[in-house]
């Protein structure tokens, strides 16, 4: 028999004033630090597991960490299988082929980054409630609580591990499914920098963009509350003193990787209490109609947007430039906000991120583009209203980036 799941609160109110009452839900639990991922067996038995499914990639099992995995269950005595079919913007047949596994299984291990953890958490949902993971787009659509799901990021990005939905790409309709709910989150994150060491430059910088993207969308969402700006406001200032150290010094800057782990898993948490913006309902459909991964969309929309916001929160946005360690003594707020834009379009300079075009973005598919970018969840706390001809504008100034 399943356990039922509560409700997530959505009949509390997602904007916060004073005259609204409001539900912030933290992470599950966190373990955290340089070599924590040698704990994962103690963890699973302490949760009581006995046989576990782990969720990750053929680059992953290639390279030996997974094996690191495999080594802490097996001195734990837990029995394993292993699913390494795990792909960028994991599709509906990729949780179907992990909940066939986790039948046999009573937890799942998500090792990777959101492409092995989301499938996990999905095919979590899968295995207590049956059905097409499809029923489940939305918030709370499912009865049962899923299958305990330990999550292990190997990369400073998506903050899957605390986030409490699970991205899902249709690829018949092009379309990114997020299966949302109180508790579709990892009952414990492990969190190990130490993971993330050698990772190659962009897709160091890439997956940070997407971290650094969750933070400002957050920090200036329409829905944030003082608890996410405080940890926001810390995740901004901790990736924006590492990235471009744990993108160009790899190995040799463990605390860049350190302070990048942090700010990712941080801004996790804030933003699955204030939505994100329309950076994400931009990047949504350049995954999934062009296969861009997320964090690079992400990274080449962020400025674009932020420039687009800054008149709707220059409060905020101009809060961002001390973030980045600007001085920011002398100017109004607008021009301080101008000077946060101008900063995040000069991170994006330096780093190595491929333009649009790499993956054939032409001004043709705008049109296509932008209708899609409507749908997305993420709009309704934006800062500034969107339409469709906004999106078809930021597109096109998108797509001059990083040529
Ligand atoms: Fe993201």
């Amino acid at each position: 028999m399943f356990r039922q799941v509560a409700q997530l609160p959505l009949d509390y109110d997602l904007f916060k004033g004073h005259d609204s009452i409001f539900n912030w839900s933290p992470a599950g639990s966190i373990i955290f630090g340089n070599g924590a991922v040698k704990k994962v067996g103690s963890e699973v038995k302490r949760l009581g597991g006995k046989k576990v499914v782990v969720c990750t990639d053929e680059g992953l099992v290639k390279f030996g960490v997974a094996q690191k995995v495999i080594d802490s269950l097996s001195d734990a005595g837990i029995q394993y299988s292993i699913f390494d079919k795990c792909e960028a913007n994991p599709s509906v047949e990729t949780v179907e082929k992990v909940t066939a596994l986790a039948k046999e299984a009573d937890m799942l291990i998500g090792l990777g980054g959101g492409s092995s953890i989301d499938p996990a958490k999905a095919a979590a949902v899968m295995v207590t409630n049956g059905g097409n993971i499809r029923d489940y787009e939305g918030c709370d659509l499912f009865p049962n609580a899923p299958l305990p799901v330990i999550a292990i990021p190997t990369a400073a990005g998506t903050g899957a591990e605390v986030t409490c939905f699970a991205v899902v790409t249709d690829v018949e309709k092009e379309w990114k499914m997020a299966i949302g709910g109180s508790y579709n989150i990892a009952s414990l994150a492990i969190c190990d920098p130490e993971l993330t060491a050698s990772l190659p430059p962009l897709f160091t910088a890439a997956t940070g963009m997407d971290a650094l993207t969750h933070a400002i969308e957050g920090f200036i969402s329409r829905a944030s509350d003082p608890i996410s700006d405080a940890i926001l406001a810390k995740a901004i200032k901790l990736i924006a003193g590492s990235l471009q150290r744990a993108t160009f010094k790899g190995e040799f800057d463990k605390d860049a990787r350190y302070d990048m782990m942090m700010g990712s898993t941080m801004a996790g948490m804030g933003f699955i209490n204030t939505i994100l913006g329309i950076a994400h309902s931009m990047a949504h459909p350049l995954g999934a109609m062009f296969g861009v991964p997320h964090g690079v969309g992400n990274a080449i929309c962020l400025p674009v947007t932020m420039e687009f916001n800054l008149y709707s929160n220059p409060d905020k946005i101009a809060e961002i430039a001390g973030l980045f360690g600007k001085d920011t003594s002398g100017m109004d707020t607008i021009q301080a906000a101008k000077l946060a834009v101008d900063t995040v379009y000069e991170l994006l300079d330096s780093l190595p991120i491929p333009p649009l075009s790499d993956w054939n973005v032409t001004p043709d598919d705008i049109e296509k583009l932008s209708e899609e970018a409507m749908k997305g969840g993420d709009r309704s706390t934006n800062p500034r209203e969107t339409t469709v001809e906004d999106f078809e504008k930021l597109y096109q100034k998108a797509l001059t980036l990083k040529k």
